[in-house]
């Protein structure tokens, strides 16, 4: 497996784990971070190893407590937008994987971090993980697609309220309006990732992979969702392993999915 200055890899069972490793700096995503992520994200996709993917921060205080404040002072007009679109193509890059990605927020997800962790499929907060946009704080906003995501997320008058005030947002109240599934003792944090991909990690992966594409054509103005899933629906019985789920069901046994 490749290895990275600034992020940890572990496959652990088919589940790749990818921990952002700067705790001196509570894993804030530097230009190396962004780099590093983006090219084990691009090897994830073709890894037939690799079945679900857990992002997560090193420590237990920080997921990501953002952009890397620093760089912010020499960016230009121009600089900056390269920088949102290089980040911006990275959340895509994880929101459009064919395979289930989730966050395991250990901590501090403010700014890029939490933008970070709306890419993911879904997340999972320990007690202690704190979200928000407090960009305007420091004169700055979203860049990465936090706007968009946190609003789809929560809707328009909490995205707003939480983006504007910049305000801090508790594990329970992330649970309360949907910006996570589940809140779980830190200790418990990792278990409780692994359990859910291993579980989808039974069910056969074309189906998968269409579900994602389907529930995140949701959010995009330039599919017809509807038409997707039709698509989706219909590309999967070129498959042998519909025939596979079929069969398994008549025969009361567990269906051997291949991913083909
Ligand atoms: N970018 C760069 N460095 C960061 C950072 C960021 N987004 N967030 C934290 N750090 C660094 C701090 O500068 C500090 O480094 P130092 O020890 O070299 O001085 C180290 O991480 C520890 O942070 P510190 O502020 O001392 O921890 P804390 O527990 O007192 O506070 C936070 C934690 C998260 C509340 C605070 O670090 C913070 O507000 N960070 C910025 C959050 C933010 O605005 N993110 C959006 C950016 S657009």
């Amino acid at each position: 497996m490749q290895s990275y200055n600034t992020i940890l890899l572990e496959n652990k069972e088919g589940i790749l784990i990818i921990k952002i490793n700067r705790p001196d700096k509570l894993n804030a995503l530097s230009q190396e971070v962004v780099d590093e992520l983006s090219s084990a994200i691009k090897l994830m996709y073709g890894d037939e190893q690799v079945n679900g993917v857990i992002i997560t921060g090193s420590g237990n205080k920080s997921f990501v407590a953002g952009a890397d404040i620093l760089q912010f002072a020499s960016l230009s007009k121009a600089t900056a937008r390269d920088l949102a679109k290089k980040g911006q193509d990275l959340m895509f890059l994880i929101e459009n994987s064919p395979k289930p990605v989730i966050a395991c927020v250990n901590g501090f997800a403010l700014g890029g971090g939490c933008e970070l962790a709306m890419a993911c499929h879904f997340r999972i907060a320990s007690e202690n993980a704190v979200f928000g946009q407090p960009e305007v704080n420091i004169g700055v906003m979203t860049g990465y697609g936090g706007s968009q995501r946190l609003t789809h997320l929560v809707g328009k008058g909490i995205a707003m309220e939480w983006m504007l005030s910049a305000i801090k947002i508790d594990a329970q109240t992330a649970l309360r309006y949907g910006l996570v599934n589940y809140v779980v003792p830190q200790n418990e944090l990792l278990d409780k990732g692994l359990s859910i991909l291993n579980k989808i990690k039974t069910n056969a992966p074309l189906a998968v992979a269409g579900s994602i594409k389907a529930v995140n054509a949701t959010h995009n103005n330039d599919l017809n969702g509807y038409e997707l899933e039709i698509d989706e629906f219909a590309k999967l019985f070129n498959t042998k392993d519909v025939l596979e789920g079929v069969q398994a069901f008549a025969e009361k046994r567990k269906p051997q999915f291949k991913g083909k």
